[in-house]
């Protein structure tokens, strides 16, 4: 089965061709974050407005690379959500319309149920149903999750942020260091070298009665909205001066506000891996190499495997999209064609 996948959730205009849910034919991403950087962060309407220029360049580039016409095409997969509405809704819009031309079958996906597959689409990666059960780390500019994976389907939520995701705290603090947009990656370039001890910045423990979610663990979810503050603190008690030291300076900032973040991370995954075998991470946030460190050390010293998606599935992109369609998963036949934006789906709401 050779799936054409389509992802538009946030600033991403992406297309893909996957076969039988594994092989990746193509995988053709447009980053929009030089139209976003002077904003320091996502704006939604242009967003949508270069969704709706760039997305059919980018679905004819991706059926060429592959090496097909739209003959050789037997579904079209689209993420439905969780994202940005009119994002969303470009990327629908597309999918039913080419759907209907091609007279193909339609598959709406999760985008955060993409994310765990993404792990999988490496061909070094094993079949999924062999790690499970596992726990996903999902890290994004959109969302911080931990699940527990039975089987695919088979999801339970075990912790979350409470306000900002990851990417979110590092595009943030990016911003109020002065480093441009996506901070993620800006902040990992401008760490190097830093000496991530030089503030002591909070890993956002939660209480147990701040959690309005039912049947999450506290010890499980994240927040990152303090830790943004208390940089904004640091920096107006501190200010950046111009000198010698400031570059070294400016490094320590960094690594201190990456390592906090890191350490979030890691300290709940290490609370989550109970009675299983494996932890799989994937997101945009998975690409920092700081994290992927001390993930390594964590799961070596639990005796657990660690799953990362390769660098290219780690950001949004459709390969996950056409992969987990084509491994049977989301919403598919009458229902696919009915399906509107969802902006707050849940990971346990489809398919
Ligand atoms: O998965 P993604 O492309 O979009 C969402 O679904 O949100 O993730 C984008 C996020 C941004 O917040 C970006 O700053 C972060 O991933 N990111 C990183 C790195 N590269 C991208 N965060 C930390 N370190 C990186 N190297
Ligand atoms: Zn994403």
């Amino acid at each position: 089965m050779n799936i054409l996948g389509i992802e538009t959730s946030c600033d991403e205009t992406a297309a893909a061709v996957v076969r039988d849910g594994r092989m990746v034919l193509s995988n053709v991403v447009f980053s929009q974050s030089d139209l976003h950087s002077p904003y320091g962060g996502v704006v939604p309407e242009i967003a949508a407005r270069s969704h709706v220029e760039t997305l059919p360049a980018i679905i004819e580039s991706a059926v060429e690379k592959a090496g097909f016409t739209w003959q050789d095409l037997d579904a079209i997969a689209v993420t439905c959500g969780p994202g940005l509405a009119t994002s969303l809704l470009v990327g629908l819009a597309a999918a039913k319309g080419l759907a209907l031309r091609l007279g193909l079958p339609l598959c709406g996906v999760n985008h955060i149920e993409a994310h765990i597959y993404s792990v999988f689409l490496s061909s070094a990666a094993p079949p999924v149903e062999s790690v499970c059960p596992f726990v996903a780390l999902v890290v994004s500019g959109g969302h911080t999750c931990l699940v527990r994976v039975d089987g695919l389907g088979s999801y339970r939520l075990l912790g979350q942020t409470v306000d900002d995701a990851a990417g979110e705290a590092f595009d943030k603090g990016a911003n109020l260091l002065g480093l441009g947009y996506p901070g993620g990656p800006a902040v990992e370039r401008a760490s190097r070298g830093g000496d991530p001890q030089y503030v002591d910045f909070p890993r956002g423990r939660q209480r147990p009665d701040r959690i309005r979610l039912s049947n999450v663990d506290a010890e499980v979810c994240f927040s990152f909205s303090g830790l943004k503050t208390s940089l904004r603190y640091y920096l107006r008690d501190h200010p950046m001066a111009e000198g010698e030291d400031s570059a070294r300076r400016l490094a320590s900032l960094a690594a201190s506000y990456q390592e906090a973040i890191v350490d979030a991370l890691v300290s709940r995954c290490d609370k989550a891996l109970t009675g299983v075998g494996c932890l799989a991470v994937g997101g945009g946030v998975a690409l920092n190499s700081r994290l992927r460190e001390k993930l390594s050390c964590l799961t070596q010293q639990r005796g657990v495997r660690l799953l990362v998606a390769e660098p290219r599935y780690c950001a949004d992109n459709a390969a996950m999209v056409a992969g987990l369609a084509g491994v049977g998963r989301g919403v598919w036949g009458d229902a696919a064609s009915e399906l509107d934006a969802q902006p707050n789906l849940a990971l346990t709401e489809m398919g």
